[in-house]
């Protein structure tokens, strides 16, 4: 039992010299502080020498953490780091000199379909893989690198298959209300995901029949995208007529099941549509004009 009392004295002693160790005296002056605000320094630049990378120290490296794209190695090839995200900017030739390395199954490439006039091309990370996946969470990932990311967040997400989850529609963009006057023309537009692919159709409701009919101002255009798997489509009605209005639905069915949804058309004549436009003329323009009009000077 003494033993054990002059053990845990000594240790105490031994923990108050290495406490101490760094103050060379025991007053606190000024010069202690700068003792330790130097280590602190050598600690921040992982542990290498920043001019020259001959000296790794991989216990001193800054632990990466929150990496969603896996890890890298730095411009030293010395301390991992955070791999960059599928579409941010990265360095062409993998030395992590500026923007850094691209994540795991990513490449370092120049989007030739981001070429707009005057724009600098600006390489960019992205997936190596370009097949979609099902997680399991019923969610269709467009490939691997944004599987792997969501995976990262949240806690038990595995693929569950590969290629996109077999799923009812989902409508990802509705078709909207709209209002207008008599002799214009509307467009609704409706916007489909699935797997296997899906038909779209139009019906106005109280009316059975598969739009456009026979109906010479009603037409319907249909085209695959805007993305994979994705259909879009248009109900395009022209030359208005009162008996135009009402609730017009898309209706988006495949062999897993049908989904749809709906908008109103709202017809006025000519008076009606002039008092809708000065009653809600900033809510439906007075955004817009300004803009257009910067732009005539531009
Ligand atoms: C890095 O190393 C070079 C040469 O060994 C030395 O001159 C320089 O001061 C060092 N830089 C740092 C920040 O330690
Ligand atoms: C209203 O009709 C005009 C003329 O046909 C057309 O240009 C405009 O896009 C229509 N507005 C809406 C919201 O559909
Ligand atoms: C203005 O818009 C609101 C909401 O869309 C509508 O209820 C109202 O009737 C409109 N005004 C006119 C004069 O039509």
């Amino acid at each position: 039992m003494s033993w054990g009392r002059v053990i845990l004295v000594l240790l105490v002693l031994d923990l108050r010299a290495g406490q101490s160790f760094p103050n060379n005296k025991l007053d606190g002056s000024d010069e202690d502080v700068n003792g330790i605000d130097f280590d602190k320094e050598e600690d921040e630049t992982g542990g290498r020498n920043e001019t020259q990378c001959d000296q790794c120290s991989p216990e001193l490296c800054p632990v990466a953490m929150g990496c969603r794209a896996g890890l890298v190695l730095d411009s030293c090839g010395c301390c991992s780091e955070c791999g960059n995200l599928e579409g941010q900017p990265c360095d062409l030739d993998s030395t992590n000199s500026f923007y850094g390395l691209c994540g795991s199954d990513l490449q370092c490439k120049i989007d030739i379909s981001d070429l707009g006039l005057g724009e600098v091309p600006e390489p960019q990370c992205m997936c190596k893989f370009q097949e979609a996946v099902c997680g399991s969470d019923g969610r269709t990932y467009m490939n691997i690198c944004q599987f792997k990311e969501a995976a990262y967040s949240t806690a038990g997400l595995n693929v569950q298959g590969n290629g996109p989850c077999r799923t009812v529609p989902l409508i990802k963009v509705p078709p909207h209300n709209l209002v207008n006057v008599t002799g214009s023309r509307v467009a609704f537009l409706c916007e489909v995901f699935a797997f296997p692919m899906a038909l779209i159709e139009w019906r106005k409701d109280g009316n059975d029949v598969i739009l456009p009919g026979d109906d010479p101002h009603i037409s319907v255009q249909s085209r695959g995208g805007p993305l994979k798997y994705e259909l879009s489509s248009w109900l395009q009605i022209e030359g208005l007529a009162p008996g135009d209005a009402g609730t017009y639905r898309c209706v988006a069915h495949n062999a897993l099941g049908s989904v749809s949804a709906s908008a109103v058309l709202g017809v006025l004549g000519p008076d009606e549509m002039n008092a809708f436009l000065s009653e809600n003329m900033t809510e439906m323009f007075g955004y817009d004009q300004p803009r257009d009009y910067d732009e005539d000077y531009y």
